[in-house]
């Protein structure tokens, strides 16, 4: 996707995208652009403005965002997607976006180019024949203020987009193309491409390090597990230290604890927190962001074999607190365990965890929200801050000391099965924070449901942490 901004005067005859508020609707079509005036003016009535409703008139696409009163990110963002979905039937090679018709405000020309990503990414690697999309998108503004500021958040979005993007292909690869140590690999690459220090860990080293948790995950694997360490901005002093967990579980089949085989096509997708946190340090480096940030992924894969780990097996986690596995299907928040202990060693002022971790969540939440979970309440208030700049919607559910005690185990520390059943996704945060570094505050993404949609990964929340990693300020 390539994109420029360009001059009202230069406007001919390309599919244009005209965004309108309700309240607006007469007057917004007025400066220098008497011919699209007239345009409006032939379907203005027929159009209410209403929120994602899109008019087709000639050449012009006119997509409403309601009332201005009530925009937010997030409806933007929604609006625009479906304004684009409209115009990409056509398939254009480029198409513009007028924004005279709305009050520019801070933040939308990155919103725009998000929806734009978003829209036009396919994954289509594996389709004999097809070549990447490139489309070109012209934005028209009115005034060299607007121009100027656009410059600047597109050029900013460009670089978010580019890492969700990559995360979004990460997400999509399926488990014969993609296992732990083919996701390590990448991180590599990426790590050569971006200036950053990749340490990856196999089975040996995790064996020396006691990392009995993701080793007990990887039991029934015939590959190699990996631990994948990113650093940028490592050696420079006086940065804060902030730490990404990612689940990386290349493919979930259940293990001895096997799924059910409805979607299980989709159980590719388990490595989206793994993708989601690996492209936000993408973007980090790429926008120079001014802190110091360690991205930790716990990645294998999960099967049945005659080597898997077995309910009510009792492994030793990194941390030396030992639980009983009571389902091998619960096992994301295994590698997330000795992830988390493990974060302690660089003394972070925060750590934020993702994964797809609950069906729960997924039922609750539905695809329109991630879970948001966690120990500090001013962390996850900037988050949801974060979150509502970007139009990535999170919803906050409980936790307790009463999900705690539905973990106790007969013979271990702490079983990975709560006994009561409901509330999936609070029982499993709580279990991760068992492992968390004493006093850390820490936020945990549940993005069971949103990782994906049809079959395709999101790149949800890629903007969102970047977001927050941007304005950090010690909690
Ligand atoms: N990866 C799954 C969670 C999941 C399931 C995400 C479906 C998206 C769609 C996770 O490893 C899992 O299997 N969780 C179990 C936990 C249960 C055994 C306590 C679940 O949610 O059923
Ligand atoms: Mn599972
Ligand atoms: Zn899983």
């Amino acid at each position: 996707m390539k994109v420029s901004i360009k001059k009202l005067q230069s406007l001919k005859n390309e599919l244009v995208l005209v965004p309108v508020v309700q309240e607006k609707k007469k007057v917004a079509l007025n400066k220098n652009t008497a011919f699209l005036k007239k345009d409006f003016s032939k379907i203005g009535n027929g159009f209410s403005a209403q929120y994602k409703s899109v008019a087709l008139h000639k050449n012009f696409f006119f997509i409403g965002l309601g009332e201005e009163s009530n925009l937010s990110s997030y409806k933007i963002l929604q609006a625009f997607q479906k304004g684009i979905q409209a115009l990409k039937n056509n398939n254009p090679s480029q198409f513009s976006i007028y924004l005279s018709s709305i009050d520019l405000k801070e933040g939308y020309g990155k919103l725009i180019a998000q929806a734009c990503a978003q829209s036009f990414y396919s994954f289509n690697q594996f389709k004999t024949g097809q070549k990447p999309s490139k489309s070109q998108i012209n934005f028209f503004v009115s005034s060299k203020d607007e121009e100027e500021n656009l410059k600047k958040e597109l050029s900013f979005a460009q670089k978010i987009n580019g890492a969700a993007d990559w995360a979004r292909d990460l997400g999509n690869l399926p488990a014969n193309e993609l296992n732990a140590q083919k996701l390590a690999e990448h991180a590599k690459t990426m790590a050569k491409n971006f200036k950053l220090v990749c340490t990856v860990w196999g089975k040996k080293e995790l064996q020396k390090n006691k990392f009995g948790a993701l080793l007990s995950v990887n039991k029934g694997s015939y590959d190699d597990p990996a631990f994948i360490i990113l650093e940028y901005n490592k050696d420079k002093k006086n940065l804060p230290t902030l730490c990404l967990v990612g689940k990386g579980i290349t493919f979930d089949t259940g293990g001895s604890n096997l799924k059910p085989s409805k979607n299980l096509d989709e159980m590719k997708f388990d490595m989206c927190g793994a993708a989601l946190v690996l492209g936000v340090t993408q973007a980090a480096a790429a926008l120079h962001l001014p802190i110091h940030l360690v991205t930790l992924v716990s990645s294998t894969d999960n099967r049945i074999s005659n080597t898997s780990t077995l309910p009510s097996d009792i492994i030793t986690s990194y941390s030396g607190k030992t639980i009983e596995v009571l389902n091998t299907d619960a096992e994301g928040r295994l590698v997330l365990a000795d992830a988390l202990s493990y974060a302690e060693k660089f003394k972070p002022q925060a750590i934020i965890d993702a994964a797809t971790l609950t069906g729960a969540c997924s039922v609750s939440l539905g695809p329109w929200f991630a879970g948001l979970l966690g120990n500090d309440e001013k962390l996850l208030n900037k988050i949801k801050q974060a979150s509502s700049k970007t139009g990535e919607k999170v919803w906050q559910l409980p936790l307790s000391e009463e999900h705690m005690e539905a973990m106790q185990s007969q013979c271990a520390d702490i079983s990975n099965l709560s006994k009561i059943p409901g509330g999936g996704t609070s029982t499993a945060a709580k279990f991760l924070e068992f492992f968390v570094p004493q006093k850390t505050p820490w936020a945990h993404f549940d993005i069971a449901g949103i990782a994906w949609a049809n079959k395709q990964a999101t790149g949800f929340g890629v903007a969102l942490l970047v977001e927050l990693l941007q304005n950090w300020k010690q909690t």
